[in-house]
């Protein structure tokens, strides 16, 4: 039987015998001494084969290949002096093998195991299972096996009851595009799977569960980036009788406790809090990385005076005029770069990127000539000097939030404006119920449809739905929406009212969420909750920049599993039997 793992064999065990088993990672050939690292999950170990001692065990160390799986037993021993690997965690010690049984070779790898290694995102994907041997990958599993214990020892504390919700069920509306499974026995009828447990949960809180939680798979066919993936996990929880804050204050103890037993760190609570709109203000962004500066700076008042059309038209169109103001870089930029960056900021809509340096002369360079009459309240407006440069960017508010706080991300990355180990928590909050759709004028709720309006905003639903706010929170880490949640509807007659004002008619509003009405009739308590992106916390703990390297079997960009081919087609009985044909 093993005796030990590989990782934690040290000085303490020298004069020892042991059994180990594990994959082959390296082997060295030295003349008469054969070298293999011996990898499993806790670390690796440096085994030796002595032809002089033992000659039969050292032929069939050489036939050993990266990635045979063996067991070894042996003796460990104080490597030579000057031999110690101080890098390593068991580096000054190894094991004298006494016997070697390989229990599976193994094929050329097709991808390295080693950490640090380019390979392409799908070819780790296909060959996922290599992928996994590496080192930081487990570490990354191991950390999202430590964040949900966290995570579930908290809510259990709290009097959390865990319950599972149903996968085959009824469309929710979060805003994605649904997975739908046909029914096999009810023709023409599909299941879709859940883009988030919404309603069940709060109808956990009407059955009088007080608090709900769940780590739950959520799925949701919408466009893939690096934060998303069809399918996610969340920490979905709910709870009854409390307020907004109340919920908040569990959810930053949980993470608390979650940073401290994944990282050992300590992060303060509460969390830092921004209004919606000030999080637009400053940084362009509804999940604004503050980590660092760089923000943006409404110059709209100072500039509409002078007599530059893009700045003039933008305001008179009932635009604006914002700037960043990048610290001690002027020289850093040329013409040519200054650019590229109009090139970059035109993918988000903006015309172009005005510029212009900050000399010991006053402004050079770019619409350095259109500014001189307002140098004075410029300067001090975007606190400016010499050796800095300022981008504008001039349209409609939405524009310049996307262009600029972009540009923002990326000059804090290009110019490592951004510490890397730095944990910033922040809650937006006093967000808008609703957004306006242009594309099929009607509003849409900024979050789900059984978001509570705030009190104070109650009579204006029906009469100035866009000036409703909702009684709503995020959480951002560093840059990235983790969660969301929100105080929910609870009473009929404001269910009814929402789906009015989302455009529902009474018999749709009924089809789809009668059931839902009908349990607010049911005598359904106040209730609010909120879900955390578990991929998405994990990820941002690892340092890691896609939420892939912290999911065992994720899928890629084009929702395609490289390695079991998933979604593939299928038969023409499976097909029927679901009363499906193929266009
Ligand atoms: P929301 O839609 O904001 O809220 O989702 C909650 C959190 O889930 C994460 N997330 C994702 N992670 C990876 N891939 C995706 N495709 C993806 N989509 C969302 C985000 C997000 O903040 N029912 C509500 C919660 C509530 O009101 O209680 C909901 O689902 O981190
Ligand atoms: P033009 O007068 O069009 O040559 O533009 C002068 C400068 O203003 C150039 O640097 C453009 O990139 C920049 N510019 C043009 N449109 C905008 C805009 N909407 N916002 C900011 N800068 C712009």
């Amino acid at each position: 039987m093993r005796t030990n793992y590989c990782g934690f064999i040290n000085e303490t065990y020298v004069g020892q015998k042991v059994q180990l088993k594990g994959w082959v990672a390296r082997r060295r050939d030295l003349g008469g001494l054969i070298f293999i690292s011996l990898r499993d999950r806790e670390g690796i170990v440096q085994v030796v084969f002595n032809s002089q001692q033992n000659l039969e065990l050292f032929k069939i160390a050489e036939s050993l290949r990266h990635e045979y799986v063996v067991d070894i037993e042996g003796t460990v021993a104080y490597r030579e002096q000057g031999q110690e690997n101080d890098s390593m965690k068991t580096g000054k010690i190894e094991v004298h093998a006494e016997k070697l049984i390989i229990l599976a070779t193994a094929k050329t790898p097709e991808i390295s195991v080693e950490d640090g290694q380019q390979t392409s995102d799908d070819l780790r994907m296909t060959y996922r299972y290599l992928d996994l041997r590496r080192p930081k990958m487990l570490a990354n599993l191991r950390l999202r096996h430590t964040v949900t214990k966290s995570i579930r020892e908290s809510l259990d504390t709290l009097g959390f009851i865990d319950v599972e919700t149903p996968y085959l069920t009824k469309s929710t509306p979060e805003g994605a595009r649904d997975y739908l499974v046909p029914s096999r026995l009810n023709e023409g009828s599909f299941y879709a799977l859940p883009q988030s447990p919404q309603i069940f949960k709060q109808l956990l809180m009407g059955a009088g569960l007080d608090r709900y939680y769940q780590i739950v798979r959520c799925f949701r066919d919408e466009d893939l980036r690096g934060d998303r993936q069809p399918e996610f996990t969340q920490v979905d929880l709910e709870t009854s009788f409390l307020s907004a804050e109340n919920i908040q204050e569990i959810v930053e103890n949980m993470l608390k406790k979650v940073v401290k037993d994944a990282l050992n760190q300590d992060i303060p609570v509460p969390f830092p809090r921004m209004s919606y709109d000030e999080a637009m203000n400053r940084y362009g962004n509804d999940k604004p990385d503050t980590r660092f500066g760089l923000e943006l700076i409404d110059v709209s008042d100072i500039v509409s005076s002078l007599d530059f059309g893009v700045f003039k038209q933008a305001i008179e169109n009932g635009g604006q005029v914002k700037a960043i103001n990048l610290k001690q870089q002027a020289e850093a930029y040329s013409r040519k770069d200054v650019d590229k960056l109009g090139e970059f900021v035109a993918k988000f809509g903006a015309k172009g990127l005005a510029w212009t340096k900050i000399t010991p002369e006053g402004f050079s360079g770019g619409i350095a000539k259109f500014l001189d009459a307002v140098t004075i309240p410029l300067l001090e407006s975007v606190q400016g000097e010499v050796g800095d440069i300022l981008f504008f960017c001039a349209d409609k508010p939405s524009v310049v939030a996307q262009s600029l706080s972009e540009l923002r991300l990326k000059l804090g990355k290009k110019h490592q404006l951004i510490d890397e180990n730095q944990l910033n928590f922040l809650w937006i909050v006093d967000w808008p119920l609703l957004e306006y759709d242009n594309e099929h004028n009607r509003y849409v709720a900024m979050h789900h449809p059984f978001t509570k309006p705030k009190e104070e905003d109650m009579d204006k639903l029906i009469s100035h739905p866009a000036e409703v706010r909702a009684e709503a929170y995020d959480i951002v880490l560093n840059g990235y929406e983790i969660g969301g949640g929100s105080l929910r509807i609870s009473t009929r007659s404001m269910q009814e009212d929402m789906f009015n004002v989302l455009g529902f008619s009474k018999e749709d509003a009924q089809e789809q969420f009668g059931f839902l009405m009908d349990a607010l009739d049911a005598g359904f308590p106040p209730h609010g909750g909120l879900a955390l992106g578990l991929d998405r916390l994990v990820m941002l703990l690892a340092q890691e920049n896609n939420i892939r390297e912290v999911i065992a079997f994720p899928k890629n960009s084009r929702a395609f599993d490289p390695m079991t081919q998933a979604p593939s087609p299928v038969s023409e009985t499976q097909l029927s039997e679901l009363h499906l044909s193929i266009l």
